[in-house]
């Protein structure tokens, strides 16, 4: 079908592009990554869905919420479509994977469904429906994806993403990425190197590695080649002062793994590991591959190796048989470890995994109660914890107006603090010192050092 693709001049109207993506970091990359392949075709991106020629959404299937989301945003569009027919409304990432041909079902005005390995290919998929008018489908799963990152649409020159392995063998048993996301595959050290290099030529000087099950990295390749090697070839890049990398699994997160962070200066003190439950046997019918006191063990092992390492994790509430007990045991987990901060999940049933052919026996008031419930100790931890660096002082990358305060510029510790401080534009992108005079539980304030 794609060899049969005309180029015509038809194809220099349709130069508008509204994107709006959901879900994980990885997606956020993904659609950065094509929309840098569109800007290359000529394509202009406007923030508006009524302004553009083309409207994609690239999409998450990770929680049932998530899905509702897309869909009525889809919804939205039907109006819209039926004013204007030439309009190029596109479904891309996770959910068109999982929902393939049902979305044109659901949603007939919907011209494209594309696939999470497909999205290279955007530009011809699009040429293709305008040539010839017909809707498309891209949801193969086998192909490589081979995106050239000097073309992507970056909106922070200092600090970029950069995917190093795609998929997931995991199968954790409430989790739907390995089914939409497809096997692991791992790009060479060479490779990534190459894209880092191009990054920090470019003015980057923090990427961070990405993932779904990151400490598996090198699988398949020749040569027995581990996340350690990576980031050792990384931390001699000139130029780069900061790696990070996430999603670390506890199953998979070797102690030499934590020796070889404890010894590279340019890899920052942050681990982003989910422990998900604090209950053994919620644990096992999770398919997770350790126990809580496993998961204590290995952050001890780091904690003593990193003595200023900050720990983030995930926990998913209200798994099918989750008991008061197996909560309390989790509410546990998070007083011992004290997280830096915490992303917390009501349990939402995936068809096609293992869970979903379990009772989703925890109500829905319950499940509630027990997020809030987390949610409110985490909250607690980490302004604890972001009060003990009071008084202190703290490299920062400077990363732009803040979010909150325009007057403010914004930045992030190496353990991935939030700090606001006052200070002028041509700091964007330096590394400078930040004097801590007060916190909340989401981010610290300071004054610069060394600065009138
Ligand atoms: N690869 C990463 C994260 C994948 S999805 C990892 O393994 O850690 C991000 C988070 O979504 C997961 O960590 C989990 O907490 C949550 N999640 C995944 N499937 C879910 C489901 N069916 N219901 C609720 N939360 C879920
Ligand atoms: Fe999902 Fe588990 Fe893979 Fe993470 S490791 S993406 S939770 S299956
Ligand atoms: Fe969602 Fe796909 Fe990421 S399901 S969490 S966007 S890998």
């Amino acid at each position: 079908m794609m060899d049969s693709i005309i180029f015509t001049h038809k194809d220099q109207q349709y130069k508008t592009v509204f994107f709006e993506t959901f879900g994980c970091q990885m997606n956020k990359l993904d659609a950065e990554l094509s929309l840098g392949l569109l800007q290359e075709e000529g394509y202009r991106i406007v923030d508006k869905a009524d302004e553009a020629d083309v409207i994609l959404f690239n999409t998450c299937s990770v929680r049932q919420h998530a899905e509702d989301k897309v869909y009525s945003h889809l919804g939205a569009l039907k109006k819209l479509k039926k004013r204007h027919p030439e309009i190029i409304v596109g479904v891309l990432g996770c959910m068109a994977q999982k929902d393939g041909e049902a979305i044109f079902k659901r949603m007939p005005h919907v011209d494209l469904v594309c696939g999470t390995r497909m999205f290279s290919r955007l530009p011809e998929l699009l040429l293709s429906i305008r040539n010839h008018g017909s809707h498309v489908l891209a949801i193969d799963e086998d192909q490589i994806v081979n995106v050239k990152r000097a073309v992507a649409y970056r909106a922070n020159m200092y600090q970029a993403f950069i995917t190093v392995m795609r998929g997931c063998d995991n199968f954790c048993s409430y989790c739907i990425v390995p089914y939409v996301r497809g096997r692991e595959i791992s790009r060479t050290i060479a490779d990534v190197k190459e894209e880092a290099q191009a990054l920090v030529s470019n003015g980057c000087k923090e990427v961070t590695l990405l993932g779904q099950n990151i400490n598996s990295y090198g699988k398949g390749l020749s040569g027995n080649v581990t996340l350690g090697d990576l980031l050792s070839e990384l931390n001699d890049l000139d130029g780069l002062e900061r790696i990070r990398f996430v999603t670390s699994h506890p199953a998979d997160m070797s102690r030499d793994l934590i020796r070889t962070m404890s010894r590279l200066g340019k890899v920052c003190e942050h681990l982003h590991m989910p422990a998900q439950s604090g209950s053994d046997q919620i644990l096992q019918r999770m398919r997770r591959g350790y126990t809580a006191g496993y998961y204590c063990d290995l952050i001890s092992y780091a904690r003593e190796l990193i003595p200023h390492i900050a720990v983030a994790s995930d926990f998913i509430v209200g798994f099918p048989g989750e008991t008061d007990e197996d909560f309390q045991e989790t509410v546990q987990l998070m007083e011992d470890i004290r997280f830096q901060n915490c992303f917390i999940f009501k349990y939402s049933p995936r068809t096609g995994t293992k869970a979903a052919g379990l009772e989703d026996d925890v109500t829905d008031e319950v499940k509630r109660a027990r997020n809030l419930k987390l949610l409110e100790l985490q909250k607690g931890i980490s302004l604890e914890e972001n009060q003990k660096m009071i008084g202190k002082k703290v490299q920062v990358l400077v990363e732009g107006a803040s979010k909150s305060d325009s007057n403010k510029l914004s930045g992030r510790t190496r353990q991935n603090h939030i700090v606001i401080f006052n200070g002028s534009a041509d700091l964007v992108g330096r590394l400078i010192d930040v004097m801590i005079h007060e916190v909340t539980d989401l981010a610290l304030y300071g004054k610069l050092e060394n600065y009138p």
